[in-house]
């Protein structure tokens, strides 16, 4: 069976675990515990072949920020999480993603979705509706619009990168 390190990257209170236990464990997580590191395993199909997806849920918050370079390396799959409702966490998507290419190193491609989250929120969003679509154009890798409240684009976002991963 293919195993696939899938380490989820983004700012604090973005919506990282809320996406990762809705994914893995199908609640919506309301509450606001700040992350220091945890993991989760999770089997599922795509297209017919079983895999087990190590998920490495990472911290958001500065003082908890200390993602080694390790876990990024053993990474095979990257999602980059930002919130519509919060510009800062937008602005530093590029940062992540310049990370995992300095630490991985490599010349081929690394699969790695850009996700907005929060897309059920009925406020005036701080990104506009184009902007992440045209920054993952930039930056080359997919993107979807999420909600972990809703169930939203959860599931899509780990099949995908799944598919994408084991294209390579
Ligand atoms: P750190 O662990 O500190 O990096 O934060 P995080 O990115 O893991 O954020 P977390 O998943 O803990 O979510 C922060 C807050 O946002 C929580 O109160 C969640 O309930 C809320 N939240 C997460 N996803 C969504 C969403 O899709 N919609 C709404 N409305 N709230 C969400
Ligand atoms: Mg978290």
């Amino acid at each position: 069976m293919s195993q696939c390190k899938i380490v989820i990257l983004g700012c604090g209170g973005v919506g990282k675990s809320a996406l990762t236990i809705e994914f893995v464990h199908k609640r919506f997580v309301t509450t606001y515990d700040p992350t220091i590191e945890d993991a989760y395993r999770k089997q599922i199909e795509v297209d017919k072949k079983p895999y087990v997806l190590e998920i490495f849920d990472t911290a958001g918050q500065e003082e908890f920020t200390s993602i080694s370079d390790c876990t990024i390396r053993c990474g095979d799959g990257f999602v980059i999480v930002y919130s519509k409702a919060d510009r800062d966490s937008f602005t530093s998507v590029k940062s992540h993603f310049d990370r995992i290419h300095r630490i991985k190193d490599t010349n081929t491609k690394i699969p790695i979705i850009l996700v907005e989250n929060k897309a059920d929120l009925n406020l005036k969003s701080a990104v506009d509706p184009n902007e992440g679509e045209q920054l993952s154009k930039e930056l080359g890798c997919s993107f979807l619009k999420t909600s972990a409240k809703l169930e939203y684009n959860v599931e899509k976002t780990f099949v995908s990168l799944v598919k994408e991963i084991s294209s390579l």
